[in-house]
């Protein structure tokens, strides 16, 4: 099950979990398209997927869409929060709004929906067959959160706030939920640029980075199928900033 499967990160780490067999629900929100040509493209390779749509700013939009998941798939084996807001909320004009919808997708989503997964692969007690956390059983939750967790980013307190409560998060319910659940946090630092970034600025953001280039997808996947497999790591967080947390 993966949310913001729709287009972009969240689009790629769908497709990657089932290349590695997994069945997947494509959570969407308005990407419909994205999530519709994921699908066909998992079915045209012989796999499987499931489509739903819901705005998951409310827990019960959350709870939902996971009890419609286990029902289409029969359980759960792995839950991908990926669906999250990266917004400008520039300190002298942050409005409640603002941080209330941030928190709202970037925090209270996954949280809820976590919550709700760790039930239904409780009650299921472990995990067989094919799927790419199926080794030892239990289900595998992974969050995504952001170098912005680590990081003062005045022009987006909000979603650096959010980000750093996800992490937390992930460790209260990597500890809620053991033995049967692992719960991890993968940190992606930069790996989209924003569109129509200048070439000097651009130098400026890789000079800033010890591996000396922007991270891509592929990085992000490895990391996430790590925690899908992983057999004894729970409540972490690996980021995957080319070292720029370093800095
Ligand atoms: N890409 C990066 O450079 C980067 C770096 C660090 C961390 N991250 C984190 O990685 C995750 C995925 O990033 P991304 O680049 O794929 O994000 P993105 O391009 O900004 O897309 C946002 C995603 O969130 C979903 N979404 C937005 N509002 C929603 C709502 N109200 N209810 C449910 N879903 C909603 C969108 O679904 P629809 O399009 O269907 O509406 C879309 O899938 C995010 O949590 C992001 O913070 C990304």
């Amino acid at each position: 099950m993966v949310t913001g499967a729709g287009r972009d990160l969240g689009q790629a780490i769908a497709g990657a979990v089932a290349s590695e067999g997994a069945e997947v629900v494509l959570h969407y929100n308005r990407s419909k398209g994205g999530a519709a040509k994921l699908s066909r493209r998992i079915h045209r390779g012989g796999g499987k997927a499931h489509l739903l749509s819901a705005d998951l700013r409310s827990e019960s939009s959350c709870r939902w869409l996971i009890r419609t998941s286990a029902r289409l798939l029969g359980r759960i084996d792995i839950l991908i929060n990926s669906a999250g807001l990266f917004e400008r909320t520039d300190v002298s004009s942050l409005t409640e709004r603002q941080f209330d919808r941030l928190l709202a997708l970037n925090l209270k989503a996954p949280v809820f929906c976590a919550i709700e997964a760790a039930k239904v692969m409780t009650r299921r007690g472990g995990v067989g067959g094919r799927c790419v956390g199926a080794r030892s059983g239990g289900g595998r939750i992974v969050n995504i959160s952001s170098l912005g967790a680590f990081q003062a980013w005045p022009a987006y307190l909000a979603y650096c706030a959010s980000k750093a409560a996800l992490v937390s998060a992930t460790r209260s319910l990597a500890r809620a939920t053991a033995p049967i659940v692992m719960v991890n946090s993968v940190a992606p630092g930069l790996i989209d640029l924003p569109e129509g970034m200048s070439e000097s600025e651009r130098d400026r953001l890789v000079s800033a980075i010890p591996a000396g280039r922007i991270g891509t997808y592929d990085d992000v996947i490895d990391a996430v199928l790590y925690f899908c497999t992983a057999e004894y790591v729970t409540g972490q967080v690996l980021l995957v900033d080319g070292g720029a947390s370093l800095r």
